[in-house]
Order: C-alpha cells, then structure tokens, then sequence
C-alpha cells in the first residue's frame, strides 16, 4: 500500500505508541488490559517480533508475534493482538502486516503460525481465511475470560474464540499468498444452502433462529452475521444469543469431524452475507 510501510519495534518510545495503539483499538477505558511495555520488550528480545505498521510518524497498525514450542510443531509463532486504528481499518493494512510477518517467518524456517479470533467477525474471518488461507480445526470457549474488562469493543460476552493454524509452508497458503489481489473468495457451489437460519429486522439486525446437524455430507456452510460488531455496539443480549447459538453450532460440527477451510462473502444490496465453508475430514 502507498504511503505505509512496516517496521520491527524495538525501542520504549516505540512500545508507549504501541500501547496507545491498543487502547484505541480495542476501545478501553483505561491501560490495564494493554499488553505492557516490559512484555512486549520482553517477546522483542526473546526471539519474538513487535510489528508496527506506520503512515508517515503515525503507528496505524500493530502485532506482537510470539516465539513459540510445541512437541508435535517444534519452533512456530503465535500472533496475538494485531490492531488496525480504526480510521484505517477495512483499507489492507491488516493484509499488509500478515504478508510482512508471512516473509519473516519464512527466511526464520517457520512452518506454522497461531492465533485466536472472534469466529462471529466478518473481517477478520475474511482477512485470517479467505485472503491468506488460515484454517480453524478447534473452537475455544470464553479463552480470555472477560478480557479487557474496560472494552467497549468486546467486554460482557465470553470471549470464545477459534484457534487459527496458518500453515505457511503449505500449498494452500502459499498458492493465496501468490494470488492476492483476487477481488473475493470463491463461493463455493450454488447448491451449499446454510445449515443456520439467520433472520434480520427492520433495521437489519440479523439473529441466529436456529441450525441442524448434517451428517450426510462433506461440505457445509454456515451463515454469520454481515456486521457483528454492530450486533454488539447495539443489542448485547442480541450479540450474547448469536455468541451461544453459534457456539453451541461449532462445536458440534467440529465435533462430527469439520473443520473451517474457507470464508465468503456475497453483495446484497448495500450489504453482504458472510459464509464459512466447513469440510470433513480434511487434513490441510
Ligand atoms: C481485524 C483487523 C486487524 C483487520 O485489519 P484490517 O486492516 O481492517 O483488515 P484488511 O483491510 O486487511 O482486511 C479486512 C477485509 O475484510 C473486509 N470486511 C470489512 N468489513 C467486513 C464485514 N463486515 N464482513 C466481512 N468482511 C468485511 C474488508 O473489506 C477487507 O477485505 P477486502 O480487502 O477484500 O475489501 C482490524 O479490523 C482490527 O483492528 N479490528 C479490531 C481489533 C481486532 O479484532 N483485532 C484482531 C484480533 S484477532
């Protein structure tokens, strides 16, 4: 993207504009849910990365990546906090920090990134799925608690979460890391009608009625909502059923053997509909 460009953080004064970042981003009332500067100083001189993304002296967008070990992955990353300042949300910003953070993990022999994200956004399904080819095998209940108990983004509704594998070594990922200015996900086969019903209001506040189980297949699609955080920012009770309704959903698909290989959206009107494509039995 013209104008931006992205650099690794390393100094204090870098981390106080990272920390400001964040409390924007996730509208919080005051610092103490902002990962702090020690931390971040902490994953920086430990093998871990602190992205910033800037427009001239402006931090625009930020991510800390965190060394990681597991017995089955040996050496991957976890991404957490990636934060867009909302003025620039939408705009690729966000794209623009998983491609640098997909060229570091890269030349570092890096096969696998994690991270967690709110499966009911949009966006972000869009941004970790559709676009660089993500793929959510678990879903986790309430993972953070209450996080960030000051949040007018996300605070009051648990904060359950899939847990994103981004296996970069992989075809899938790099065929889309090759491919991505392609203007949207394929919508899978005409015939895949979703297995949620989803109804909207007269203002367009759509509510999960209700799901079934299907077993006799090996694709599904299921429907979330085209604006969740609008769902939040104006009916929580509204938000907390779509957060229970789907929860319950999830999991038991993953139960039955799917996992999430793939997000689309389609146009309607002034607005889209978002869709996760869930297969069987696939091992990516
Ligand atoms: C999630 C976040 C990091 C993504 O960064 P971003 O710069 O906004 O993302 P990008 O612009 O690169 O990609 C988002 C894509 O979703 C699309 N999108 C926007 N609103 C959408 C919606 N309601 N439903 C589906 N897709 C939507 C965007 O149009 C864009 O796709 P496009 O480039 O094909 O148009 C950023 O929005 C953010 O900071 N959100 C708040 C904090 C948060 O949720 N952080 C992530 C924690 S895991």
């Amino acid at each position: 993207m013209s104008g931006l460009f992205i650099k690794t953080l390393h100094k204090i004064a870098e981390f106080y504009d990272f920390i400001e970042l964040q409390k924007i981003v996730w509208r919080l009332k005051d610092y103490g849910d902002c990962v702090p500067s020690h931390m971040l100083m902490a994953v920086s001189e430990s093998g871990g990365l602190i992205l910033g993304c800037y427009s001239g002296d402006q931090l625009v967008g930020c991510a800390m990546i965190i060394p990681a070990y597991s017995q089955i992955d040996g050496f991957y990353h976890h991404s957490h906090i990636l934060g867009v300042h909302p003025d620039w949300q939408h705009k690729g910003v966000g794209l623009e920090i998983k491609k640098e953070h997909y060229t570091r993990a890269q030349a570092l022999g890096v096969k696998k990134v994690t991270w967690t994200f709110d499966p009911l956004l949009g966006p972000n399904a869009n941004l970790n799925i559709a676009k660089i080819g993500g793929i959510a095998r678990q879903y986790r209940v309430d993972v953070y608690g209450d996080l960030m108990g000051g949040s007018e983004l996300v605070s009051g509704i648990p904060s359950d979460r899939f847990w994103l594998e981004w296996l970069i070594s992989e075809n899938r990922v790099i065929e889309r890391m090759k491919d991505l200015e392609k203007p949207e996900s394929v919508q899978p086969e005409q015939d895949l009608e979703p297995v949620n019903k989803v109804s909207a209001d007269e203002n367009n506040l759509q509510k999960m009625e209700s799901y079934i189980l299907v077993n006799d297949k090996d694709r599904v699609v299921v429907e979330i909502p085209s604006d969740y955080q609008k769902i939040y920012d104006t009916d929580k009770d509204l938000a907390m059923d779509w957060r229970l309704k789907s929860r319950d959903m999830f999991r038991e698909y993953f139960k039955e053997g799917f996992i999430i290989v793939d997000f689309y959206k389609v146009s309607k009107e002034n607005t889209w509909q978002n869709y996760y494509l869930l297969e069987k039995g696939t091992e990516k």
